[in-house]
């Protein structure tokens, strides 16, 4: 049998053996096949922002255009011989802010990979020899620098793959999503915070998060007098009592079970004894924002199931206020101030306590924004010399949150950004008019780290204080922010909290996101072992089923807003991976593991590093399981940009 074996396969060989090399333009290749970021779409022979190949004043007639999380898929049948290219980011990109690195894979593994590449670097040849290659992928994303943007045209000039036999054909190229968060049960679930901080005596509003098939019931008992639980609706109304601890038992029963959690209201002077949760307006809707889109949003975060995990806060940013400089928009120009002197909101904001009236019956609450300074970042009016009547107005109106940004205050106000009582005038001049007011209103100092702002934030009433300037939906921005947090863990407990700004995953408002999954759960894993507040900064009308398991898990959220408080440490830093670690109020540990690195390494934490005795029962959070327990240690593979995120309980002997 053998040697008719041998001389088959002889036979079938031989055609192959005579085969020559051919060329193929990966620009030849069906494109529409390829993955790319919302809005953008790879090109043949010229770049992706209209304008032909163009790297270091060179033209490039033939070619690939891509943009941010560009992937494209090609099948090579194990036939290929070598992929050729001359990468580079076109001349007609921003040089401030584009950054881009391109990629080639064969069969999962890397084959070539660029550094950051930036407008006017020196384009780069890429030759890598394919043979035995059944996929090769081609893949670039943007912004990986700290601060850069999360856009960039990417060029793969003369693009050629060469290849004897069968040509090669680009397959579908989109990846299926990292679903790892299981379904909801349909049976109750409670979920939220345990601990609720209101003032006495100013009216209360809190609205108890469960998870479960509807109709629902919501009963509670040791409610204290002055509050009142509307048990279809599971919203608690009220005037809340005098200061003191309450111990309320809550019961969720639907027809397939009941689930039963002890909240604790306190009645005191501090608010957001969990880290804040909710919406803003800015990094979705920006300049656009009106009054009809923050009640489709509260109407969202309610139908969408956001609020069952928590979610709370539904926030207007900047542009809600008149803004007569901007000759683009009728709608923002206007009387700045009413004759008594009392700040006007704009015409795409006709009715303030409507609004608020309306996200309220919700269960829900509504924040607003303004500045020290005469004008806001957006040029809007601000409060400067106006405080008492805004802080004033922000409560008649019914919100419950100021965001307070620092903006313009240093053009009437001249001092030194790290002197603190120069930083810390406005902030406490605003807090104490809020403090004053018959709501209850949580204060959220904008003013990105000056002075140290973590030191002081709280001596002028502060709930919770952003550290940096704003974030942007790349992987450089976010994981440049978040994993600077370390070293403000003294300054973080119930009321106030280190904010490292608002979240950048799902569907922005006009494109989704740059981050991709793996980078999701670290941004989300991440924000939760900072006790970080957790604002939404997607569209909640938009939110597909990958950006309900990313932001709606609730072993997670519990990390989040554990009523312990406390922020998480970077426990430990090996080349390019970080353990983080957050205790928690039962005596447990949440821990991430994290890879900033762009291959799947192996992280590993001990009990020893982490500080804890024994053996450790550990739980997958994200995937909502037991990984039984473990002696020493704990070790898994994470994939670039990626995380995970585990819980440890101390294990019997
Ligand atoms: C600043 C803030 C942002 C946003 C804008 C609005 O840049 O940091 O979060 O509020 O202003 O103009």
């Amino acid at each position: 049998m053998k040697p008719t074996f041998t001389l088959l396969t002889a036979l079938l060989l031989a055609p192959l053996a005579m085969l020559h090399a051919a060329d193929i333009a990966v620009s030849s290749l069906d494109l529409k096949l390829a993955a790319n970021s919302t809005g953008y779409r790879a090109t043949a022979n010229s770049s992706n922002v209209g304008k032909p190949i163009t790297l270091g004043g060179v033209n490039y007639a033939n070619g690939l255009g891509s943009h941010s999380r560009f992937r494209l898929a090609i099948d090579c049948h194990g036939m290929a011989k070598r992929f050729t290219a001359t990468v580079g980011v076109n001349d007609a990109g921003s040089k401030q802010y584009d950054n881009v690195v391109f990629r080639v894979e064969g069969d999962g593994k890397k084959l070539w990979m660029s550094p950051v590449m930036k407008v006017g670097d020196a384009p780069l040849p890429i030759d890598v020899d394919l043979t035995g290659v059944n996929q090769l992928v081609l893949w670039l994303r943007c912004g990986e620098l700290p601060g850069g943007g999360a856009d960039g045209p990417g060029d793969w000039a003369n693009a050629t793959i060469t290849y004897e036999g069968e040509a090669p054909v680009a397959v579908d190229s989109v990846l299926p999503r990292k679903i790892l968060t299981p379904p909801e049960a349909l049976t109750p679930r409670i979920n939220g915070a345990r601990v609720y901080g209101a003032r006495p005596g100013n009216p209360f509003l809190f609205y108890v998060p469960v998870t479960g098939a509807r109709p629902m019931k919501v009963t509670a008992s040791g409610l204290p007098n002055g509050l009142i639980l509307d048990s279809a609706s599971g919203i608690i109304t009220g005037t809340t009592p005098a200061a003191g601890t309450y111990e309320v038992k809550l019961t969720a029963t639907n027809a397939r079970g009941s689930d039963t959690r002890e909240l604790q209201i306190v009645s005191g002077e501090t608010l957001a004894l969990t880290p804040p949760m909710g919406f803003n307006s800015w990094n979705g809707f920006s300049r656009k924002v009106t009054q009809e889109i923050m009640l489709t949003q509260a109407e969202a975060m309610a139908s969408s199931g956001l609020r069952d995990h928590g979610y709370a806060y539904v926030n207007i940013d900047d542009f809600w206020e008149v803004q007569n400089k901007a000759d683009w928009d009728v709608k923002l120009h206007g009387a700045e101030r009413d004759e008594q002197g009392r700040i006007n909101s704009n015409a795409r904001f006709p009715d303030m306590p409507g609004l608020t009236a309306a996200i309220h019956k919700l269960g829900l609450k509504a924040g607003i924004y303004s500045t020290p300074g005469p004008t806001t970042c957006g040029g809007c009016v601000g409060s400067w010399q106006h405080e008492e009547k805004d802080a004033q107005r922000f409560s008649d109106w019914g919100f419950d949150y100021l965001k307070y940004d620092w903006c313009s205050y240093n053009t009437v106000v001249q001092g030194k950004y790290e002197d603190k009582p120069y930083a810390m005038k406005p902030y406490a001049q605003m807090g104490e008019l809020l403090r004053k007011q018959k709501r209850d209103i949580v204060y959220s100092l904008c003013q990105y780290g000056m002075a140290n702002v973590w030191e002081w934030a709280a001596e002028v009433g502060g709930n919770t204080w952003r550290t940096t300037h704003d974030i942007g939906d790349s992987w450089g921005s976010m994981a440049g922010i978040g994993f600077k947090q370390g070293g403000h863990e003294a300054f973080v407990k119930p009321g106030c909290w280190n904010d490292p700004d608002m979240m950048v995953a799902g569907n922005m408002g006009y494109r989704n996101t740059n981050l991709d999954d793996d980078e999701q759960y670290t941004h989300v894993s991440l924000w939760s072992l900072l006790a970080a507040p957790l604002l939404l900064g997607c569209d909640m009308r938009q939110m597909d089923e990958f950006t309900h398991n990313v932001l709606c898990n609730d072993e997670v959220i519990e990390v989040n807003q554990d009523p312990l408080g406390r922020m998480a440490s970077r426990i430990a830093t090996h080349g390019e991976t970080q353990v983080w670690a957050k205790p928690m109020s039962d005596g447990s540990m949440a821990v991430g593991l994290f890879n900033l690195g762009d291959e799947t390494v192996s992280v590993s934490t001990t009990w020893n590093e982490l500080k804890l005795t024994g053996p450790q029962q550990v739980r997958d959070l994200w995937r909502q399981k037991d990984l039984g327990k473990q002696a020493g240690g704990f070790t898994a593979d994470i994939p670039r940009h990626g995380c995970m995120l585990i819980r440890l309980f101390l294990a019997k002997q």
